[in-house]
């Protein structure tokens, strides 16, 4: 549920707050530093999302805040599960015409749906309030979970590629996933049906 009334620029969008039944959606300030090191530093982390860096540091998590404050190109949030931080989803728009969805969690909140709840709300809240047609997401091809949650969230596998991850060093396949707009809002109108006896 979209608690803040949304601005229509892509910079502003971050300092929304998301709500769920469980989490809460914000952005990060240098306040969340620590947190987000000590969630952040993990190598299951890092090898499975492209851009972390490992061992993941106090500085890095400066750099990353203080960059997200000034990057019209990234809506950032950090996900909060009783005021806690437990990691971080958002959206890349570095390919305005398509979008890229992303989030991890801390290894000890793995497990109990909640980064399917978070991409959810992320999902809605993008495809609200921007125009563009899809979003891309994609998940090493020995992530199961994070297959899962796209396909749980509607995104329809497209192929596999290669891409680069910061902590491996090298190239790794990909499964990439698109959801259109056209799918994401026929799911969210698929209404209950009723039964009735004759
Ligand atoms: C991927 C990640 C975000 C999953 O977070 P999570 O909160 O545990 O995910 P959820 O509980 O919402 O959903 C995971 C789903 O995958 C399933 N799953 C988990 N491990 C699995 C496995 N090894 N094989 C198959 N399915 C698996 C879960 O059962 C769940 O499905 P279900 O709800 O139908 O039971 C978390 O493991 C993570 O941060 N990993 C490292 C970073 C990463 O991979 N980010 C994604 C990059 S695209």
């Amino acid at each position: 549920m979209l608690q803040d009334i949304p601005t229509p620029t892509l910079h502003e969008a971050s300092k929304c707050v998301l709500e769920t039944e469980r989490l809460m959606l914000r952005r990060p300030t240098l306040a969340d530093v620590k947190a987000i090191a000590a969630l952040a530093n993990d190598r299951h982390i890092a090898e499975n999302t492209r851009r972390l860096p490992h061992p993941y540091l106090h500085d890095h998590a400066v750099e990353f805040v203080r960059a997200m404050a000034d990057d019209p190109r990234e809506t950032v949030f950090l996900i909060e599960n009783n005021h806690t931080p437990i990691g971080m989803v958002g959206v890349d728009w570095r390919k305005p015409d398509a979008p890229e969805l992303g989030y991890w969690l801390g290894v000890d909140y793995w497990g109990q749906g909640f980064a399917t709840e978070a991409a959810r709300a992320v999902i809605d809240f993008t495809f609200e309030e921007f125009e563009f047609e899809r979003l891309i997401s994609g998940a090493r091809v020995a992530n199961p979970a994070s297959r899962n949650i796209l396909e749980k969230c509607g995104f329809q596998w497209s192929g596999v590629e290669l891409h680069r991850f910061e902590a491996l060093g090298s190239s790794t396949p990909v499964d990439c996933f698109r959801l259109s707009r056209s799918v994401w809002s026929s799911l969210k109108n698929w209404g209950n049906s009723t039964r009735r006896a004759r």
